[in-house]
């Protein structure tokens, strides 16, 4: 079976114009993407993850055929989203950030009923479909409120009922979860993790890196255009060395005290430390192991690429 997304060697130059000083500018080169490489299978939640700036957004539009690149290809199902634009527009859903083109006189659930009707769906069916979206996204008390009345987190919410009107296998969210309050982010990535389950293919951005590490198989850290490491989170922190915190809190006469090792082996570190601890008749009263979290392994590589 083919992967869901391929991308090969994208890149991407804008051309702008700064503003140099009064009624003064020169155009300026942006090299957004410098050759971006990177797969996402089916039933598989991919981060693409960088500061701001990186390329995310850019590489986003691309896969979803709003951009075309300027070199490099990228196929969504096997289709190239340059020469098949229209399939491969089928296949895929889109949340982007900010959100553009709800009508906001309308209702949220008039706005989804109108989005099926563009994808092609009878008034039926795209009636049925709004309805269970808005169910679905935690909207059915909101279904005929308009849009111009909804919150942010409301339209957070809309957005991603939007991009599944048409129930496509692949999902691109940019940045979904973005002001939108801790239940309401915890319920987009348990609808996330669903729809994983149904086997879709998801590449998902966020700035929260934690939340990424809870909802991504996989991730890419890009900086200037640049894809510098890959994999899932765990192999990241193994790659880059990373270290755990083993602590262990033993009795000593009365008094507690707490051993802290630093290492990159937790299981050998954490037996170790409590054969010593045993050996010398210490009473073992807690212990704890610190993972190293995704963000350090970001630091790290951000900064190191910056020098
Ligand atoms: N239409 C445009 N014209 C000129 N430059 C652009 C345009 N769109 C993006 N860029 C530039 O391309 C680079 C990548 O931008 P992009 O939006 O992809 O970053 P991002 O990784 O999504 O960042 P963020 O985390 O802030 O959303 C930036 O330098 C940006 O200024
Ligand atoms: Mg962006």
């Amino acid at each position: 079976m083919n992967d869901a997304i391929i991308t090969s060697n994208i890149r991407k130059r804008f051309i702008s114009n700064e503003r140099t000083g009064f009624l003064r500018r020169r155009k300026i080169v942006v090299e957004a993407l410098r050759g971006v490489s990177f797969r996402v299978r089916w039933g598989e939640v991919y981060g693409l993850l960088g500061p701001n700036g990186a390329g995310k957004t850019t590489t986003v539009k691309i896969l979803s055929t709003l951009l075309i690149p300027d070199g490099g290809y990228a196929l969504i199902n096997g289709h190239d989203v340059v020469k098949e634009a229209s399939i491969v527009r089928s296949i895929i859903g889109l949340v982007l950030y900010p959100d553009k083109g709800f009508y906001s006189r309308l209702s949220g659930y008039e706005n989804l009923v109108y989005f099926g009707r563009l994808y092609g769906l009878s008034k039926s069916v795209a009636e049925a479909r709004a309805r269970e979206l808005m169910r679905l996204v935690g909207l059915e008390n909101a279904m005929n409120r308009s849009y111009e009345e909804y919150s942010l987190g409301m339209r957070a919410r809309l957005a991603i009922a939007r991009a599944l009107i048409h129930d496509p296998s692949v999902l691109f969210l940019d940045e979904p979860t973005i002001g939108l309050d801790p239940i309401s982010a915890r319920e987009v990535r348990e609808l996330v993790r669903r729809l994983k389950r149904e086997g879709k293919a998801i590449l998902f951005t966020s700035h929260n890196l934690w939340e990424v590490e809870e909802v991504c198989d996989r991730v890419g850290i890009i900086s200037n255009g640049r894809m510098i490491i890959e994999g899932s989170p765990r192999d990241i922190k193994d790659m880059l060395g990373l270290k755990y915190v083993v602590e262990v809190e033993v009795q000593l006469n009365g008094r507690v005290e707490t051993i802290r090792v630093e290492t990159t082996n937790p299981a050998d570190s954490l037996r170790r430390v409590i054969n010593d601890a045993e050996a010398r008749g210490l009473n073992i009263i807690r212990v704890r192991i610190n993972e190293p979290s995704l963000e350090e392994a970001f630091v790290k590589v951000v900064k190191n690429e910056g020098e």
